[in-house]
């Protein structure tokens, strides 16, 4: 097998993490035989730097040839006050590739509760997958921007709303077998519609067990009770809010992948964290994130189950070994980390053989 991993470090921490990813994937790519090639492409504010824009169409060009793409982070103050923000950039490959469902998995892992500032008794055994839609809602309806008046549009349609809902039920049958739809269905018409459509969708799951809950009611219970959702599927702004709070419920934002799939063409795998420009550049970046992205890259965008369960087992293997990165409450650096957790691979590969 072979594919062409397209690179996009981004900024701030961005490329410390992408270079951690790599790693892994070419100890996995070693180990199991898989011919990887990687090329990189400027993009968010160093797409701006290089070319004037976050997204510059050779870097969509490059996207789009590609059988996968793993993007580090975009942003940060050196472009605020700017004509157009990284963070466009990332809208805009999204919404090109057509990447319409988000996969945000969080679990805690055995043993590892402690991880949590919540404790370990309210935490144990947490699973959760939130199914975040991605190319529709405020994120993308008309805006205007003026000095004294600005506003932002909410649109969803029936299609955007049953595609979405489709990826959670097929999800959940994998897993526990539960949705949770979340949405603000008391004052909003886009998630009356959003709850309608879903109760549709599920018609077709007889055998998942589908709930609502309301937005602020959710992000409530998952504090005390996070071990209760299975899959919970959201719209963009409050998947994009539900997943930071979740992933800290796991112990920090570092730990958390994402994959970004659409319609047949290739995914984008992202940790979910930013540039965090307060650590960029010192080495102190938690690596997890990408390493957990790099896994789903290779489940999800590449159909390798098994280099990506190499890696996830060789992650969680150096998380419970240590030593950790700062976030978690260690003194490793980011490089050192994922070279342990790349030196794993290639050794849980070799004993398998
Ligand atoms: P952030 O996720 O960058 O940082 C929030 C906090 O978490 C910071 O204290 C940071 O140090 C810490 N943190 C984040 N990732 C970490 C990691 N891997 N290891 C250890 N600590 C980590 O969020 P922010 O500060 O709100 O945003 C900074 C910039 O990143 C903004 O420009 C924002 O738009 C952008 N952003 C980009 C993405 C993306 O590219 N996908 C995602 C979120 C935010
Ligand atoms: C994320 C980020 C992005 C989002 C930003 C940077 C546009 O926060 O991937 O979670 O809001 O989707
Ligand atoms: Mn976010």
């Amino acid at each position: 097998m072979s594919a062409r991993i397209l690179l996009l470090p981004g900024d701030g921490i961005g490329p410390e993490v992408t270079k951690a990813a790599r790693l892994c994937l070419e100890a996995v790519g070693a180990a199991c035989g898989l011919s990887l090639s990687f090329e990189e492409a400027p993009f968010g504010g160093a797409g701006i730097d290089a070319c004037g824009e976050p997204l510059p169409a050779e870097t969509l060009a490059k996207a789009r040839a590609s059988d996968a793409v793993f993007l580090g982070a975009v942003g940060g103050p050196a472009w605020d006050g700017g004509a157009v923000r990284p963070e466009a950039g990332l809208l805009g490959l999204r919404k090109a590739l057509g990447l319409f469902a988000n996969l945000r998995p969080v679990k805690v892992m055995a043993g590892l509760e402690d991880f949590s500032p919540l404790r370990a008794e309210r935490v144990r055994g947490a699973d959760l997958l939130i199914v975040r839609e991605l190319t529709g809602g405020l994120y993308f309806g008309a805006r205007e921007e003026g000095r004294e008046r600005a506003s932002d549009t909410c649109v969803y349609t029936r299609d955007e709303v049953s595609r979405i809902a489709s990826v959670a039920f097929e999800a959940a049958r994998g897993r526990s077998g539960r949705v949770t739809s979340v949405d603000k269905a008391n004052v909003l018409a886009t998630s009356r519609l959003w709850r309608a459509v879903v109760e549709d969708v599920a018609k077709d799951y007889p055998d998942v067990a589908l709930d609502h809950q309301l937005v602020d009611s959710c992000a409530m219970a998952l504090v005390p009770h996070p071990a209760r959702f299975d899959v919970i599927l959201t719209e963009n702004l409050f998947g994009d809010i539900l997943s930071d709070e979740a992933a800290v419920i796991a112990g920090s934002i570092g730990l958390l992948g994402s994959a970004s799939l659409g319609a047949g063409g290739p995914g984008l795998f992202e940790p979910i964290h930013g540039s965090a420009p307060d650590i960029a550049g010192q080495d102190k970046a938690n690596p997890a994130g990408a390493i957990a992205s790099a896994a789903l890259l290779l489940r999800h965008g590449l159909r390798e189950a098994r280099a990506a369960e190499l890696i996830e087992a060789a992650l969680e293997a150096e998380l419970r070994a240590g030593p950790l990165t700062a976030d978690l409450g260690g003194s490793s650096g980011c490089a050192a980390f994922a070279g342990r957790v790349a030196a794993r691979i290639a050794k849980d590969a070799a004993r398998a053989a």
